[in-house]
């Protein structure tokens, strides 16, 4: 496998630099830090990342990679869900004269998470625990869900944040399964096999006929959606309340549910006057990119100025 499919690739990076404006020795909070593919090329800047990432194996990777920079109090590194921005901002400002130029937010998973061999995100890893979180201090798998939540509640899962048009097929596998043996449904192979069944296999079609499940219950054990909704006010908030010239939130979504959020949030800012859209539409990667970077397929880049 090559490096490209092993290791993440930030998408968007020049329009990100250009939505962002990254400015020397001004402050920008990278929400999602990953692998830090955004973060490096603002640092290169000049400017000063105060990163969160809530996956332990995001920032101890960090630590190694950006020594120098963490070194030079060029970077600050923080395992933290990116809805308590506000109170860690709050915390550090009680030692560092600090005042947030910019806010970026580049949702969903890294490659890493996705490829890692112990953590269930992938269908192709067909003996792991589908576990599935991002952080392992939350309290419930993937697999848990499978076993906790009831027919219904299962189809209308994976058909909100799937958009599986076969979630009532599945869900019914699901619970034919959890009563002949509860057990198996913590391996991914079968929850594969279950969705291969009750979808049937779509040979010669694009995306492997678990995406969709995958993506649902991705999105429900780590509370994507809910994130967003807390951690947008809060950014918009920092931003507000700083004394930083020429100030920029910035978001990059992967998928509808996602989009929605940033969308409908930007265009409230605006319609407050609070601050004005860069872009009318989203901004998606270019032709070059996708030829580099197949990721990028669905990402939507929408920015504010403020
Ligand atoms: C798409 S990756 C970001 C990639 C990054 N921009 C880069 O260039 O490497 C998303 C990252 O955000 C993290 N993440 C997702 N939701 C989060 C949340 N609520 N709080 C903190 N980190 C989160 C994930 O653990 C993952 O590492």
């Amino acid at each position: 496998m090559n490096q490209a499919n092993t290791s993440h690739q930030a998408v968007l990076v020049k329009e990100v630099l250009e939505a962002l404006d990254p400015q020397k020795g001004c402050y920008y909070i990278d929400a999602t830090f990953g692998r830090g593919g955004h973060s490096r090329e603002i640092l290169k800047r000049g400017a000063k990342v105060i990163a969160f990432d809530f996956d332990k194996q995001s920032i101890e990777t960090a630590k190694e990679l950006f020594k120098k920079e963490i070194a030079n109090d060029q970077l600050i590194l923080l395992r933290e869900n990116f809805s308590k921005m506000q109170d860690s901002i709050k915390n550090l400002k009680k030692s560092l004269d600090l005042e947030i130029s910019g806010v970026l937010f580049d949702f969903g998973t890294s490659t890493e998470q996705l490829m890692s061999k112990e953590r269930g995100f992938s269908f192709e890893a067909q003996e792991e625990t589908l576990d599935m979180r991002m952080d392992d201090r939350l309290g419930v798998r993937a697999c848990d869900l499978l076993k906790l939540l009831d027919e219904k509640q299962l189809a209308k899962m994976l058909f909100e944040y799937g958009g599986e048009t076969d979630a009532r097929a599945i869900a019914r596998k699901i619970v034919e399964q959890r009563k002949k043996d509860p057990s198996s449904l913590d391996l991914v192979s079968t929850l594969v096999e279950i969705v291969e069944q009750a979808k049937g296999r779509h040979y010669g079609q694009k995306i492997h006929a678990a995406t969709k499940t995958f993506q649902a219950l991705r999105i429900i054990v780590n509370d994507e959606l809910g994130n967003i909704e807390t951690a947008l006010p809060q950014a918009l908030q920092i931003l507000r309340t700083s004394k930083a010239a020429n100030k920029r939130l910035v978001a990059i979504a992967f998928h509808e549910g996602e989009d929605r959020l940033v969308k409908t949030f930007f265009k409230q800012i605006e319609a407050d006057n609070l601050g004005k859209l860069i872009n009318k539409k989203a901004i998606t990667a270019s032709e070059e990119e996708l030829h580099h970077n197949p990721r990028a397929r669905s990402a939507k880049l929408r920015a504010v100025a403020l």
